[in-house]
């Protein structure tokens, strides 16, 4: 029999880069953005349709044994030779793409073994997976993705809770997510932030303690008083400045969403390129949707809203 599974984007409101370092942070899942992989019986690997090269099918292949060395592997053996990948989620652009690979092929592999993992251990097999495309990850994508709850996360020790959403979803507000025009590299510029603590440690402590303290912030705001979530929002992507991981398509983006109405506007996910987020009055948002212009790269623009 020919197995599939999925998992689902997400996006991250506070706390990204201080949360590899010692940080909080929030992210939210989009469970309704997917990526899926499925077996077939026609080998090698095809992504949205499209015949990928022997070099991407050996990635997975490594993600694939990285994932399946903590489980029984024996019948991996006796697995079709092929795989599909079809993704909803925009590639390299801070909405978990890898994350969801990640935790779709951490279902897929131990559903053959005849193991539906759930819950914290398909959350950690599929961030050993992730290791392979980040390099140091802090666990809050893979977590959000394989719980597919909003949480707010603490790497140190990978504990979290889930939010309550009883508050935003009488608050009349929602995100829209739009990209920033070009990818990125989550491992890049993580590696980059990395190197900017070298170089400038008082700084860097500075924006990293800033961003960390806005994380756990925003998780009460997000609780109790979303509209205070904007102020938040806009000290965090200026922070985020501060630590170079911004760039001139994201504050683009970023000054347009403010002069449409947002209440706050910032990257998500690890910069420089990929998507930016908005926090809306739900009255704003048909107008601000209609009236941006065609993205240069053609990605849609999602709305998270309760
Ligand atoms: C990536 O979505 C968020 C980062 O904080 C990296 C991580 O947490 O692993 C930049």
């Amino acid at each position: 029999m020919l197995l599939r599974r999925s998992a689902c984007a997400k996006f991250i409101l506070g706390g990204e880069h201080s949360v590899v370092h010692r940080g909080r942070a929030i992210a939210l899942p989009l469970p309704s953005l997917r990526l899926e992989v499925a077996e077939s019986e026609t080998p090698g690997l095809r992504v949205n349709g499209v015949v990928r090269p022997a070099s991407d099918a050996q990635k997975i292949e490594e993600l694939r044994t990285l994932i399946g060395r903590s489980t029984e592997t024996a019948n991996e053996r006796n697995r079709p030779p092929g795989l599909d990948i079809t993704s909803e989620i925009p590639l390299a652009s801070g909405l978990g793409s890898s994350a969801a690979l990640c935790v779709a092929m951490a279902r897929l592999v131990t559903a053959r073994e005849g193991q539906e993992l759930t819950g914290a251990p398909l959350a950690e097999l599929a961030w050993r997976g992730e290791s392979l495309f980040h390099g140091k990850s802090s666990g809050v994508d893979p977590w959000t993705v394989a719980l597919e709850q909003a949480l707010f996360f603490r790497a140190a020790d990978h504990s979290h809770r889930a939010l309550s959403l009883e508050s935003f979803r009488t608050s009349g507000l929602c995100f829209v997510l739009e990209s920033s025009g070009r990818p990125h590299s989550t491992k890049e510029i993580v590696e980059a932030v990395g190197e900017l603590r070298e170089k400038t440690p008082l700084i860097w402590e500075d924006l990293i303690d800033a961003l960390s303290t806005n994380a756990e912030n925003m998780a009460r705001a997000f609780e109790s008083d979303p509209a205070q979530l904007g102020r938040l929002i806009n000290d965090t992507h200026f922070r985020l400045q501060q630590l170079g991981v911004s760039d001139s398509g994201i504050d683009t983006v970023v000054g347009r969403m403010k002069d449409s109405g947002a209440l706050g506007a910032k990257l998500t996910g690890a910069g420089r390129g990929g998507f930016v987020l908005g926090l809306f009055h739900r009255a704003d948002l048909d107008a601000y949707l209609d009236n941006r212009p065609p993205p240069a790269d053609g990605c849609s623009a999602f709305v998270w809203e309760l």
